[in-house]
């Protein structure tokens, strides 16, 4: 059980604005590298649902591998970032676009970016369904951006708290106080 109830969630993002914003990055998407084959990179485990859906809606030549990192300190990101999980297939020449939940403090997707350079793509781009401007720590800008949210914490879609929720279908904000 998580020690967020159902009734402390509310929804922010409906399951239908949701699919509409994909449909429309994937068609984005699909224009930008027309002609090439696409490298998709998933950033485990936040961004599993909004991969899956958002491969569906682009329209090339595609292989996908994920990744997963852990940036700790409590619950709040450190900016010590650690690999847990590698890529299984080299990324050298090829166009890589990254796929990720949500920017928050923006340091995960910076060392990311600057680890997945040196690996020697042809290309590097990010994909985030979501991102809170106001919590930046580091200036990272999603080259395809779902949504701007505010400071709140968010769940479903793929993204939990405490590995919870992440199945509900819509995006739904933690309602303040907890
Ligand atoms: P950043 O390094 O601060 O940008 O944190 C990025 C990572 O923190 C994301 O990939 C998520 O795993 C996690 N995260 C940040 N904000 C939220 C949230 O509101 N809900 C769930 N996970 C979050
Ligand atoms: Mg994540």
């Amino acid at each position: 059980m998580s020690k967020l109830k159902p009734e402390n969630i509310e929804t922010l993002i409906s399951r239908d604005r949701i699919q509409s914003r994909v449909r429309e990055l994937g068609q984005q998407i699909t224009r930008d590298y027309k002609g090439n084959e696409l490298m998709v990179v998933g950033v485990l485990r936040g961004a599993f649902i909004f991969t899956a859906d958002l491969i569906r809606e682009i329209d090339l030549p595609i292989v996908v591998d994920f990744l997963q990192v852990s940036s700790y300190a409590g619950t709040e990101t450190s900016g010590v970032v650690r690999f847990e999980v590698d890529l299984g297939h080299s990324i050298e020449g090829r166009d890589v676009l990254i796929v990720e939940d949500v920017i928050d403090t923006g340091l995960t997707m910076r060392y990311l970016l600057d680890h997945l350079k040196l690996r020697n793509p042809r290309s590097i781009k990010i994909c985030a369904l979501l991102s809170k401007p106001s919590r930046a720590r580091v200036v990272v800008a999603a080259d395809y951006a779902g949504f701007e949210i505010g400071d709140r914490f968010v769940v479903g879609y793929g993204l939990d708290f405490d590995q919870h929720y992440r199945n509900l279908p819509y995006i739904g904000a933690v309602k303040e106080p907890l």
